[in-house]
Order: C-alpha cells, then structure tokens, then sequence
C-alpha cells in the first residue's frame, strides 16, 4: 500500500515479483496477454511521482467559461493561487534524538524541545474554531451519471432491501489526516509529524501542519456531512493532544480535553452519531524518544493511561469505540524508513513489527479490561484491515496455503488472539522464531481473547494469492527471500491477464475495485473471526489523477465517475450480503470525509467524497458527485 514508504517499497518489489512469478508461470500455460497486461497495470512509482509533482505545481487561472452547476457546488471561486501548503513552507527536521537518550522534562521548555526535533511547523491560515454563519443547504445534485439503461441511479440499486433498522451510515477520517493546526493549543508532535519531514517519505514533499484544519472547521465539517444525511462519523482522537509528552506521569493538556468535548458535542448536536478511534497512527513523539515507542513493553502501560483518560473525559458522549486502527499495517510500517530509525536497543527492521504486534495487543487487552472495569457505557474493538484471498489457481494446494498465509500474517495476527483462540495464528509460530514474534503466556493469552464486543473491518480489496516461485515451504527456510515470513503474493490480475477491477490512482497501486468478492470476503470475516456484529469501518476508491488536477478543473474533480461506481456497487453487494448471506453488519463508514493527508503520498492521492481547496486560505469543501450518490443511496435504503 502507498500508506507508507515501507509498504511502497513492498509493493514495488511485490509487483516485481509478480512479474518473477508470472514469467514462471508462463511456462506453465498463462498466456502472453498477460505480460502485457501486467507491464500497463504496474507502473514505475518514481514516474508516477514526478508526474504528479510536475502537474501540482502548474497554476492554471480558471477559465471564463464553467458549467453552473460547478458555481452552485461551491461558495467561492476564485482563480486559482498556487498551493498553500507547498510553496511557502520548506518542511525539514533533524535526525531522530539516539533513543532513551531524551531527557524527560514536561515543562512548557521540554515541549518546546519536543518541537526541535520535529523543526519549524506551518502556520495555520486559521486559528480559532470558525462558527457558519448560515446552514449548509446541499447544492442541486448532479444529472444522471449515465443512460439508465446502462445504470440505474443509487435509489434504484436493489430498491426493496434495506439496511438493518439503527443502520450506521458514516463517513471516516484519523486526526493526524484532517487535523492540522499540529502545534496549537498545547499539543505535543506525533512522530509522523517528525516522519513527513524527512527524505522522500511523502511523495509530494507536503506535511499535515494545515491539511484541511478540521481542528477549527469542524463545526462546519459536521453540518455538511449532517446536510448529506450521514448519520455517523468515525474519527480519531489525538494521544499527543490530550497527553502533549504522551507518558502516564505526564500533564494532560485541558485544551485538548475541552475540544475534543466539543467536537463531540457538535456530532450530537447534528445528530451524527460520535465513532471513536483512540490511535490512528500517530503515536506521541516523545515516547519513541524515551524508550522506542511501540517496539518497547513500556508502551502498555501508558497507552491504558492514555485510553483511560479519554473514557473517563467522553463517557456517555460516545458509544462505539476503537482502540487501534489498523494495527497490522501501523506495526509494519515501525520496519520501514524512517521508523526505523526509532527502535530501542535489541529491536530491528526484522523484528519491529512483531515486537510491536504482541505489546499493541497487551495495550489493546489492558485498555478494553479498563473500559469493562470502568463501566464505560457502550461497545469497544479495533478496526482489522485487509482481505482473505482466493486462490490464484484454482485447485492448486500451493495457493490454498498461499491464502491461509495471507490470512494469518495480515488479518489473523490481531483478530485470532482477540476472537477465537488468544493466540497468535499457527502458521506464525511455525514461521516466526520466540526472539521475533514473542509467545503469550497463558495468563496472557486469556486476557486477550475477548478483548472486542464486534468486528471492525477496513475492507476497500480482495484478491487472489499465489505462492512465491520457489514454493512456500523453501520460502519460510530462507530469512534472506524477500517475501519471507509471509511467504505469499496478491495477484491483483486472473489467470489471464485481466485485472481483478478497475484501478485506482497510481499512488495507491494496491487498491482495485473488487465489489464482485465482498460477500465472499465478508462470509470468510464472519466464518473465521464470528461475531453477532460487524461494522463496514472503511472503504473508498483514489479517483485516478484527481490529485494532478487544479483547482480550476473542480468541474472535473467533482465528477468523480470511478469512486462513485466504487461506492454503489460495494453497497449493493453489502445489502445482498446481509439479506442473502446472513450477515450481521450494522454499518458502513465511507473513506473519507474530505480529501486529507494520504499518508506518503501526501495530498497527491485523494480519498475524499469532498474535494478540498488548498490553494485557498478558508480551505473550502466541496461534495464531489459520490457524495450525492452516497446520500441518494442511504436515503432509500436507510429504515427510519
Ligand atoms: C487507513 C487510512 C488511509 C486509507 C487509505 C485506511 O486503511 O485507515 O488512514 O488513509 O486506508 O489508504
């Protein structure tokens, strides 16, 4: 995945070894289209970002000639200026202090020091909370995508079946993605904050300083998503902003406590049901600095501190909770430039992401005991990320095993332990020597298993797995195989050469639209890690190019034909999966809100249903046509 340099620098050499594998194969009956079909799917990423870079910096003035309906979609148009985020402000900042070498000093002067590391952040163009001044009113929506004989309209997609009555319909977003205003009102950095800002990691060179300032324009980001009918937000609490120095012993900052009160209360007060995610990636730098961060034990006891905390703060407020997003993909990217850089003694590249797995889990553990312990009101799990596969081959045992491979080290890991067995997944252990993956003891193990109240599942793909070239069993032998210890690849094409779904934005090279496996993948959820619950907890689609588009071609962002098709046949399969296949799920949250900071690729490939206007100093919203089709769809299949 493009989320994170180390992940892109997978994929790239995943996709080079399915060029590896495919030349085998063709031995062995694939025909040549499939070559062909490869080498136009997989492009150079290095190409890709200079592409993009070259098309962001163009400022082209509107032209005088627009369609209407882009005046209604927007308040002000304006020529546009060049990008805000990228021209004025050079990020850059320092090496990362030796570990544990970091004096602990929670003064206003320690703070400071903090922000050292980090260098000189971007002021935001706003820094007090904007109030609208008039309702948001939703601007006529867009005609017809295509003849209805070729499409129906979303309201006419499977009319008769209805969601489930209470039926979550939301959007999504993470603090660190939307927030910015990173170093107002008492936070402390967060150790992407210090990532964005070194070599090549994000590929358009922006940080998160202003992104969309949803930290003063949430009241305005809650109405508009209210005018959609949306009627739930799933969004991330900051740790760095309730603890600026992230420790048990440390301050809690008040302003942090007080805004996000207010965020909450803003949701309630728009009737969007409040979705809390504790950590969406963005662990406070200070404790990487301390003692490694997630790589180390020391970790446990201050994430339960930080998880209390919060309880304790939103109790009532808030009902569905999350304690990690994703962290599977969070504990991989520790492995990678320039995490790595942060790892305390005896902890490598190879073992980061192990490490990190079995002390999230204690943190996950400890802090869903405390949610109990404390009565909390309401229901508590994490977000699991990513798809059980199908065998490439069909028939062939190889890549049976391929999947169950595929299975264990990416969705299994977390949701074994937490669901069916409180242990790690065999093939792990059978893969992964004790100095790499810790076993738990069986005090442990009990504490883990039941840590969650329903599944949560980022589901966007699902693809086919094949075993490495060499076989699997000569794979988990050899340390130095470069898909060693998962030992299995995603075929993202059939057998013969055609893709599984359209593509999305080259910056997100490993997402594919594949509506025609969801209700296998969320059979395969529900069989494997069962549950009398399920939440749809992200999904969404990169328009292709829309990030190399400037402001003035907004008439062309908000058509974005390929999200919106993402959307509505993922929706439709999810309503036959849950009248056709009996399965529980009670809600489905949109990726995302708005456009924000993709991760490494900065705000280059875009996930929003709104477009956001950088180049503007208000940073205004606009809904794109899959926002309308969202909204169409949920309104006909919503039960009041
Ligand atoms: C993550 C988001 C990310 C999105 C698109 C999800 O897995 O939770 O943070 O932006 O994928 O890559």
């Amino acid at each position: 995945m493009a989320k994170f340099l180390s992940v892109v620098l997978a994929t790239t050499s995943l996709l080079f070894r399915l060029h590896v594998l495919e030349v085998a194969l063709s031995q062995n009956a694939v025909e040549t289209s499939a070559l062909t079909h490869t080498s136009i799917v997989l492009p150079s990423s290095s190409a890709v970002v200079s592409a993009v870079l070259s098309a962001t910096s163009t400022n082209t003035p509107l032209t005088s000639i627009e369609p209407s309906s882009t005046l209604s979609l927007t308040s002000t148009i304006t020529a546009a200026p060049p990008l805000t985020t990228t021209t004025s402000f050079n990020p850059s900042s320092g090496p990362f202090p030796p570990v544990g070498s970091f004096p602990r000093d929670y003064s206003p002067a320690g703070l400071a020091k903090l922000w050292d590391v980090v260098g000189p952040v971007e002021v935001p163009p706003i820094t007090t909370t904007v109030i609208p001044q008039t309702p948001i009113v939703l601007p006529s929506p867009p005609p017809a995508l295509y003849p209805s004989f070729f499409a129906v309209a979303p309201e006419d997609i499977l009319p008769d079946l209805k969601f489930p009555e209470g039926f979550f319909f939301g959007v999504a977003s993470a603090a660190y993605q939307v927030e910015g205003a990173v170093k107002d009102e008492g936070k402390g950095p967060s150790l992407w904050d210090w990532a964005n800002r070194q070599p090549g990691v994000v590929v358009d060179n922006t940080t998160a300083d202003v992104v969309d300032l949803h930290y003063y324009l949430y009241k305005e980001d809650v109405a508009r998503i209210a005018a959609l009918g949306v009627n739930s937000h799933s969004f991330s609490i900051s740790w760095g902003r309730i603890l600026p120095f992230g420790a048990a012993d440390s301050p809690v900052n008040q302003e942090g406590i007080d805004h996000y009160a207010d965020v909450i209360a803003t949701h309630l007060q728009f009737n969007v049901t409040p979705v809390v995610t504790l950590f969406h990636w963005d662990p406070p730098l200070a404790l990487s600095a301390y003692y490694g961060g997630f790589a180390s034990p020391n970790i446990v006891d201050d994430y339960i501190h930080y998880a209390k905390t919060v309880f304790t703060a939103y109790n009532g407020s808030v009902h569905t909770w999350y304690t990690f997003n994703e962290p599977q993909v969070f504990c991989s990217e520790l492995a990678g430039f320039p995490f790595n850089l942060t790892l305390p003694n005896g902890v490598n590249s190879s073992t980061a992401q192990f490490q990190c797995s079995y002390y999230l889990l204690k943190a996950h553990a400890g802090a869903v005991k405390a949610f109990r312990e404390m009565r909390i009101t309401g229901e508590i799990a994490f977000k699991s990320a990513d798809y059980v596969g199908m065998p490439w081959r069909a028939n062939n045992t190889e890549d049976a095993l391929a999947v169950e491979r595929h299975a264990a080290f990416g969705l299994g890991i977390f949701a074994d332990p937490v669901y069916t067995t409180g242990d790690w997944p065999q093939i792990l252990k059978d893969t992964l020597p004790p100095d790499y993956l810790p076993r738990f003891t069986e005090e442990e193990s009990k504490e883990i298993l039941g840590t969650a109240d329903f599944f949560a599942i980022d589901a966007y793909r699902t693809y086919w797995n094949a075993a490495p070239p060499e076989g699997i069993d000569a794979c988990v032998k050899d340390f130095s195989n470069p898909a060693w210890p998962a030992c299995n690849l995603e075929v993202m094409f059939d057998l013969n050469g055609w893709a599984s779904g359209p593509a999305s934005d080259p910056l997100s090279p490993w997402l594919q639209a594949t509506p025609q496996f969801l209700r296998t993948s969320f059979k395969e959820y529900h069989r494997r890690w069962p549950t009398s619950k399920i939440i749809f907890s992200e999904f969404g689609f990169t328009q292709p190019f829309e990030g190399t588009r400037t402001p003035a071609e907004l008439f062309q962002i908000t058509e974005d034909t390929e999200r919106t098709n993402y959307y509505m046949t993922y929706l439709g399969e999810l309503l036959l999966s849950i009248h056709e296949d009996g399965i529980p799920v009670e809600g489905a949250f949109a990726w995302a809100i708005m456009d924000n900071a993709e991760w490494n690729s900065g705000l280059s490939a875009r996930f929003g249903i709104q477009y956001v206007n950088y180049s503007s100093p208000t940073l205004e919203r606009t809904y794109k046509r899959s926002a309308f089709a969202l909204s169409e769809f949920f309104r006909q299949h919503l039960q009041n």
